[in-house]
């Protein structure tokens, strides 16, 4: 493990109007890591997602870019928000083909089709979707588009990848194909993942890290196995047995 952080929480919360939806949540996101963000619906995990992604401004607290401080200003937010990359549990796609929707972020970036045709196919070939480049995108199964959109976020090449219950309306062999894919992402490029789950058995098959976040709160994290294994806190312990309905 490298020893700076690529993303660092520092205290970090968050009100909508009243109402407190995170308290104080602190940690530091290193490279080549995958984190999953596990806690019952509304604790506040989607909501962290969106203040990692720049989207949303926490009301209190601080965020670090390799151990910087992530100002305000538009301009600078816009730039660090090209080094991150969100995929939502419903997939964003646009009209055209494959091909189409993956090149979609470099053309917007003012790269040349012909200038990136390795990478194109590079990607293709991670998600599997080498056969289908031409298919319209709107054709898809749900399977693909969650693979199609996880190519449109890899080809921009971000140092963070986060995902927002990728898997949820997915079948198993989708599931499966997305997990391999992130596995295989966190090898190859080094890259940050952090993952929102529901899911107990993903989150043990995939993440180095388990976050339980509770009522807004970052309750314990702990390296999967040691969380799997002995879990400290009440919550994490009922968490682990499944009996906090997630
Ligand atoms: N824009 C908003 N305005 C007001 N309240 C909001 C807003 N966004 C989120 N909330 C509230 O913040 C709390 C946390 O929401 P969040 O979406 O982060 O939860 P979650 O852990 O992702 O839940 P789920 O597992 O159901 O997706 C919820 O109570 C939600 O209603
Ligand atoms: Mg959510």
């Amino acid at each position: 493990m490298l020893n700076q952080s690529v993303l660092e929480l520092k205290e970090i919360s968050k009100k909508f109007g009243d109402r407190q939806v995170l308290t104080k949540i602190s940690y530091q996101f290193y490279p080549q890591r995958m984190y999953g963000l596990v806690g019952p619906s509304g604790a506040g995990k989607s909501t962290i997602l969106r203040i990692l992604d720049l989207l949303e401004n926490p009301t209190q607290g601080e965020i670090f870019y390799r151990g910087k401080p992530v100002g305000a200003g538009r301009s600078e937010r816009l730039k660090m928000r090209r080094r991150i990359g969100m995929v939502f549990q419903q997939p964003v796609l646009f009209s055209g083909t494959v091909l189409d929707n993956i090149f979609y972020g470099l053309k917007v970036r003012g790269e040349k089709f012909a200038e990136n045709k390795d990478k194109l196919e590079d990607i293709l070939k991670l998600v599997g979707l080498e056969e289908m480049e031409k298919q319209k995108a709107t054709t898809l199964s749900g399977g693909e588009a969650q693979r199609l959109a996880l190519a449109r976020v890899m080809v921009l090449e971000p140092e963070v990848l986060l995902l927002d219950e990728p898997t949820a309306n997915l079948d198993p062999t989708n599931v499966n194909m997305i997990e391999k894919v992130l596995l295989e992402i966190r090898e190859r490029y080094g890259t940050t993942i952090i993952i929102v789950t529901h899911n107990l058995f993903q989150a043990k098959r995939l993440v180095d890290e388990v976050l339980l976040i509770y009522d807004g709160r970052l309750v314990e994290a702990k390296p999967a196995d040691e969380m799997f294994r002995s879990p400290e806190h009440p919550l994490s312990q009922s968490f682990i047995r499944g009996e906090i309905a997630f």
